[in-house]
């Protein structure tokens, strides 16, 4: 077990018409002016931002409003976000919606309590030393925005996706009813479950410091999102599975999994990135797609986890060979993927890049991680380049 710190500074309410006290939760904050961020619209079709709208207009909040946030947040959204908070004096971000509309606010959080160009931080050729605060109003489990230290940000010019991790981006509250997540089409759904799984996996498939509770939680995490993404798929209003899902999606990426452990793999998240940033595809179908030709290309150098995953997660039974146990536990998470109709290649995922494409992402790869990537084997651009391959059926 290593050494490790654990903030989670982050207010959850959670259960059943909780959005209704959102006036009083930003009166609370004593902020002047509120942002309402959102995105595409689901959000105006479901009636919540006029419920949101008129809870803090009951508590005499002003507030501007900003929508238009798309999947893979653009960059230039967030200069416009900047611009008008400048202007209108706004000191408080409310996002409404999912992970992509979250991290647009925490980047337009960025722009606004530090100087210069926003995107320095997401090039990592700066460090933030401020964010505004940000409230949330949460209608997707699946980035774990909410509590986590992250926000991913695509810049137009060359299709970056990029991350930036830093605490004081964490949000002060999150808002949870798994109601509002009813109304997500069935390929969401599958996309948040898998990137939960993905978030406790990252973190799972570790070459150190590994303890046994943390174990022990992650393991249940992933058993209780497998559990509910079945019963999700075949019954979207099942309000308990929501809830079960919706509160794995924070806990799989506030920390609490990555606790003791060497801080996680996270090979996949960024093979994925590329994948999102040049094909523009949702992020939770890029990782299933990706996961697999992961797993089997750094098995070796990880055995023991990938056999615990087996026997722990997927509930196979021991053959006698951790080899063919380990293997037969990532043939049991394809399988769960493609129950859930997710990919479990590039050519599910939609896409076909061609050699070129697959030697730029994974070019781009490597130097967003600056050389190398990965606890359970460590990356580099030529490993991620065989990834890639495997994913594309090239092997
Ligand atoms: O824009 P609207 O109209 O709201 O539609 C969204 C969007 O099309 C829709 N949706 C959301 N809630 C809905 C709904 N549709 C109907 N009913 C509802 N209740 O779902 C679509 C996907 O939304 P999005 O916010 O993009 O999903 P998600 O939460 O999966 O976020 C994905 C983004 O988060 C980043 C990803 O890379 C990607 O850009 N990530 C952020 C992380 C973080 N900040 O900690 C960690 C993750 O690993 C991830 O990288
Ligand atoms: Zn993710």
């Amino acid at each position: 077990m290593f050494p490790f710190s654990y903030y989670t500074p982050t207010k959850i309410l959670f259960g059943r018409q909780t959005e209704n006290q959102i006036g009083d939760l930003v009166q609370k904050t004593c902020c002047k002016k509120v942002l309402i961020h959102y995105g595409s619209g689901s959000v105006l079709r479901s009636g919540l931002l006029d419920r949101i709208q008129s809870s803090l207009h009951e508590k005499e909040i002003s507030y501007v409003t900003l929508g238009g946030v798309v999947p893979n947040p653009r960059l230039s959204l967030v200069y416009k976000g900047i611009e008008l908070c400048k202007k209108e004096q706004v000191d408080f971000i409310l996002a409404v919606g999912g992970g992509s509309v979250i991290d647009s606010a925490k980047a337009i959080g960025y722009g606004i309590a530090n100087e210069g160009d926003v995107w320095d931080f997401y090039d990592h050729t700066r460090q933030a030393a401020a964010c505004l605060p940000i409230g949330v109003v949460l209608t997707i489990a699946a980035a774990g925005s909410e509590m986590s230290n992250s926000s991913v940000i695509t810049k137009e010019e060359g299709m970056i996706k990029r991350g930036y991790n830093n605490d004081v981006c964490r949000p002060v509250f999150a808002v949870m009813n798994p109601e509002l997540t009813m109304t997500l089409p069935a390929y969401q759904t599958a996309c948040g479950c898998t990137d939960i799984l993905m978030h406790t996996m990252e973190r799972y498939f570790t070459n150190g410091g590994n303890m046994e509770l943390t174990d022990a939680i992650a393991e249940g995490l992933m058993r209780t999102v497998m559990k509910n993404a079945l019963i999700l798929r075949d019954d979207p209003k099942n309000y308990n599975a929501r809830a079960e899902v919706m509160w794995a999606g924070s806990l799989s990426h506030n920390g609490l999994t990555g606790c003791g452990n060497d801080g996680g793999d996270f090979a996949t998240h960024g093979l994925e990135h590329e994948l999102g940033g040049m094909f523009d595809v949702a992020h939770g179908a890029g990782l299933a797609a990706v996961w697999g030709s992961w797993a089997r290309y750094v098995k070796n150098d990880c055995l023991h986890r990938f056999y615990r995953f087996a026997v722990q997660v997927m509930g196979i039974e021991d053959t006698g060979s951790e080899n063919e146990t380990a293997c037969r536990g990532i043939e049991a998470m394809e399988d769960f993927y493609r129950s859930i109709d997710m990919p479990t290649n590039l050519k599910e995922l939609g896409i076909e890049p061609t050699d070129e494409q697959l030697k730029k992402m994974a070019h781009m790869c490597s130097i967003a991680a600056g050389g190398s990537k990965g606890s359970a084997k460590k990356l580099v651009e030529k490993d991620m380049l065989e990834i890639y391959r495997m994913a594309a059926g090239l092997y």
